[in-house]
């Protein structure tokens, strides 16, 4: 695993990077590239630090396009295209991402996201008034992992802020009626994840996607929470491996 930073319009994008394998992972909320650790480590890719967050610089973020257009111009820049995997905000970055910028999206990892993340008032106001206690409840509700839940625990606490920020962005973020309608219309290969025990993004949100995405795969990881991707790397990691070979059809 190694890191390096690049400069996109002025602003440093810090990644942490494994083998050359085209794929870019986004992370969620409060967040950071290191939450990939085990995918960069076993697969290989691109995790991001997205502006605000882990190494990368400060920036004035007003909606997750922000995000996404950070994103999109560091996978155009470096990669062309690529399969791009998106953990619960991250999930909601990866479809901005698919409507902005289509021609550089190869196939679509969701993984305990939503095509709508409101976010409940309690954790909202909490994270305002009562930092350390509600940093502490979302842990909790993050996953079933009780060495984790400590270790999430710390980092929102340390990061309320910026977590503040995002899950503002994520209460806005609604692809509902979009999909409905069909104006989202994925044409892409998609593997969609979601832990059976989800408190924050359940299986329900997971099959949506399944429902409205003609060439997508459903995973429901047993006894895991929001948190799959940390809580059950084997199987997250066998599933992202098949998906690899299906849409590049190299073995990653
Ligand atoms: N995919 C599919 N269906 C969804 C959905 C999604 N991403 N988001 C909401 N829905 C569905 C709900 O299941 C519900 O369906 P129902 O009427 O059949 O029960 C309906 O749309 C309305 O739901 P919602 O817009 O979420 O409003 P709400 O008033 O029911 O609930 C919250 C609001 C915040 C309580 C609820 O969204 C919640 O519990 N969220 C999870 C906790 C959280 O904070 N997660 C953070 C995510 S970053």
């Amino acid at each position: 695993m190694e890191r390096f930073t690049t400069i996109i319009d002025g602003l440093q994008l810090s990644i942490v990077k494994g083998k050359d394998v085209p794929i870019v992972y986004i992370h969620c909320a409060g967040g950071d590239a290191t939450f990939w650790k085990n995918q960069i480590e076993e697969i290989g890719g691109y995790a991001i630090d997205l502006p605000e967050h882990g190494e990368s610089s400060t920036a004035e973020i007003y909606s997750l396009d922000d995000y996404a257009y950070f994103a999109a111009k560091f996978i155009k820049k470096y990669l062309g295209s690529s399969i791009i995997a998106g953990h619960s905000m991250g999930g909601a970055v990866v479809q901005k991402i698919y409507l902005e910028y289509r021609s550089i999206v190869d196939g679509m990892i969701l993984i305990g996201t939503g095509a709508r993340l409101r976010v409940l008032p309690e954790i909202l106001e909490g994270l305002k008034s009562k930092p350390e206690e509600t940093a502490r409840f979302i842990a909790e509700l993050s996953s079933v992992d009780e060495k984790l839940v400590e270790d999430l625990s710390n980092k929102f606490r340390e990061r309320a802020k910026v977590f503040l920020l995002d899950l503002q962005l994520c209460d806005k973020f609604d692809l509902l009626d979009k999909y409905k309608s069909g104006e989202m219309n994925v044409d892409v290969p998609t593997l969609i994840i979601v832990g059976e025990k989800d408190k924050l993004t359940p299986p329900k949100y997971a099959e949506f996607f399944h429902e409205h995405i003609p060439d997508s795969e459903l995973i429901v990881v047993p006894n895991a929470g929001h948190m799959v991707m940390l809580e059950r790397p084997d199987i997250v990691n066998d599933a992202i491996k098949k998906f690899v070979k299906k849409v590049t059809g190299d073995e990653p």
